[in-house]
């Protein structure tokens, strides 16, 4: 006699949403970074970082509060005794939500990813956030990581420890173009010199950014922004988040951690983290069988317009990507103020 073992309706109901968190969740994340994303425009060109930082964590953890899920922050805003909210291990989520039992997930925000962007209302400004089951998000320290972003058509073609001429040239040759067609995205900063006057030399355009690899990175794996590569070191944490979005995207990621103080190497080892040189792809980073990846444009971007208010109410523009059930929704959506004279634009 077959011994089938019984599930009870508990066990049921929680396989049950653990298989569908994107399609249970996507939406109600898409409506957190939208939340985040309107808070923070409003301080757009104050010359306050800390506070459209802040306006965005703060909308950004609240509204998560309404969402049924037993949340883990597991990339924040740092530890908990330096963040408020949204910090490393904060418990978030509405746990009890109709009687029913909820997907555990694991979350890594950004709330405002380039805070001098959206202080500024320089171009590239986001709130961004990127979600799994329980384990599908790397614990990545607050350090710096060497990375190269590249789209789809450029799998493999990259590598690390190479000559950046050679990179560009396997990046040329698989996008059928010359190297000097070529635009890469590098963090305007003193320690990408050397990289800065290796691309020079090898005749690619760069576009140096202040802020905002993040973004970039999601322009280098979509084919038709422009942006044919990211390299150069930037945040760790915007690393893993990238890397959720690459592997919705299909594009490809190296990342490798720059451990170079005795501090961090402390850390690393606390965290599980055995080697501190490997190169990381963007499965190793973002391994979660199921992905959301959720960003809302703060300020014009080559991906999502701004914010923008038009006084009966506000338009934001973001994008949803699932990783299992393979969608990237770009989502224009339109909050309305309540009033007898509302009116809805068509442009
Ligand atoms: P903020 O969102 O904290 O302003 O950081 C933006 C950013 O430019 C990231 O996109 C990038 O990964 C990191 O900072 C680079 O760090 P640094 O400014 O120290 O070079």
């Amino acid at each position: 006699m077959a011994n089938h073992t019984k599930e009870t309706k508990q066990e049921v109901k929680t396989r049950n949403f653990g298989q569908n968190i994107e399609s249970d969740l996507a939406a109600k994340f898409l409506r957190v970074v939208e939340v985040a994303a309107i808070e923070s425009a409003r301080t757009m060109g104050q010359g306050a970082r800390k506070l459209s930082d802040q306006v965005a964590t703060e909308a950004m953890r609240q509204t998560m509060d309404n969402i049924p899920m037993r949340g883990t922050i597991v990339i924040g805003e740092g530890e908990r005794d330096e963040a408020p909210m949204l910090y490393i291990g904060e418990q978030v989520g509405a746990e009890f939500f109709d009687g029913s039992e909820v997907p555990e997930v694991d979350i890594a925000v950004d709330p405002l990813e380039g805070t001098n962007l959206c202080a500024t209302g320089a171009p590239g400004a986001i709130t961004v956030l990127a979600a799994s089951e329980r384990g599908g998000l790397l614990y990545a320290p607050d350090c710096y990581m060497e990375k190269i972003v590249v789209g789809p058509s450029c799998k493999n073609a990259v590598d690390l420890d190479a000559p950046v001429a050679d990179n560009l040239k396997n990046i040329a040759r698989r996008l059928k173009r010359d190297v000097d067609d070529l635009q890469v995205v590098v963090l305007d900063r003193p320690r990408h010199e050397k990289l800065i006057a290796e691309i020079r030399a090898v005749g690619a355009r760069i576009r140096l950014i202040g802020d905002g690899d993040l973004s970039a990175g999601i322009a280098a794996a979509v084919e038709g922004t422009g942006v044919h590569a990211v390299m150069g070191s930037g945040g760790a944490p915007e690393g893993v988040i990238t890397a959720a979005a690459v592997r919705c995207l299909n594009g490809y990621m190296l990342g490798r951690l720059i451990i170079d103080k005795p501090e961090l190497e402390e850390r690393i080892t606390r965290m599980g983290i055995k080697d501190k040189d490997k190169i990381y792809e963007a499965q190793d980073l973002a391994p979660g069988k199921q992905l959301i990846f959720a960003a809302t444009g703060v300020t014009d971007g080559s991906l999502m317009k701004g914010v923008r208010f038009f006084g009966e109410g506000t338009r934001t523009s973001s994008v949803i990507m699932t990783y299992k059930t393979s969608k990237v929704r770009f989502i224009e959506s339109i909050h309305l103020e309540k009033g007898p004279d509302v009116k809805v634009k068509f442009t």
